[in-house]
């Protein structure tokens, strides 16, 4: 099972990024997953750009998206919303609306913040997006991770036993929505 993995965050020291590599350690069995890196390389999202021929960046988040079984997204808050360049990954991944990548895709979302409510309301706008791009959303269980900066040592391991639990929760009912994804359609009875 091949996921993978987004942070909405830049920077270097990123919590978030951080709590992404921590998802890979604590995996099930089967599962890998990957860090995907290019939100810098996108340009800006622009419906006249949006053919055929749609700048390489963009093709390569697409062919990704499209190759992986499900995406695990960690994302940062940014004056209550998602960030500006998670947000225009998203949008371009999205299109067109009735083939996207996205269409049916497992997402799983959580996030991390050193103030005390843990991106939730980001995650929340970030789940309203999925609605329309219809993909397979986990909705339990949610990992809203408050405080972050007392979770991670300097090297940015994630030492928080609670938080490891809760990730492997988080994967394995990712994983749940994968397998449901793959799973043949029963025959309509006759
Ligand atoms: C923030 N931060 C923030 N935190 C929060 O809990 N709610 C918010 O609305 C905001 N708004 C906000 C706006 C902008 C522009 C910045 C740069 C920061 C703080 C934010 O949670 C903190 O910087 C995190 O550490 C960002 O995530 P990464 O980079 O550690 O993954």
């Amino acid at each position: 099972m091949h996921i993978l993995g987004l942070s909405g965050s830049l920077r270097a020291g990123s919590h978030n990024t951080a709590l992404l590599r921590a998802a890979a350690s604590v995996a099930p069995a089967g599962m890998a997953i990957e860090l995907y890196d290019g939100l810098r390389e996108l340009p800006p999202y622009d419906q006249d750009l949006d053919r055929e021929d749609a700048p390489g960046p963009v093709a390569d988040l697409r062919e990704r998206v499209h190759a992986a079984d499900g995406l695990l997204i960690a994302t940062p808050e940014y004056n209550y919303g998602v960030p500006g360049v998670l947000k225009n990954a998203i949008d371009w991944a999205s299109r067109p609306s009735s083939a996207s990548c996205l269409l049916g895709k497992p997402v799983a979302i959580m996030g991390a913040a050193p103030g005390n409510f843990g991106t939730v309301r980001a995650q929340l706008a970030l789940r309203q997006s999925f609605l329309w791009i219809d993909s397979r959303i986990v909705t339990k269980p949610e990992l809203a991770l408050f405080r972050s900066h007392e979770r991670f040592d300097a090297n940015g391991e994630l030492t928080d036993e609670t938080t490891r639990t809760m990730l492997a929760r988080l994967l394995d009912a990712l994983a749940a929505k994968v397998r449901e994804a793959h799973a043949p359609i029963p025959a309509l009875a006759a």
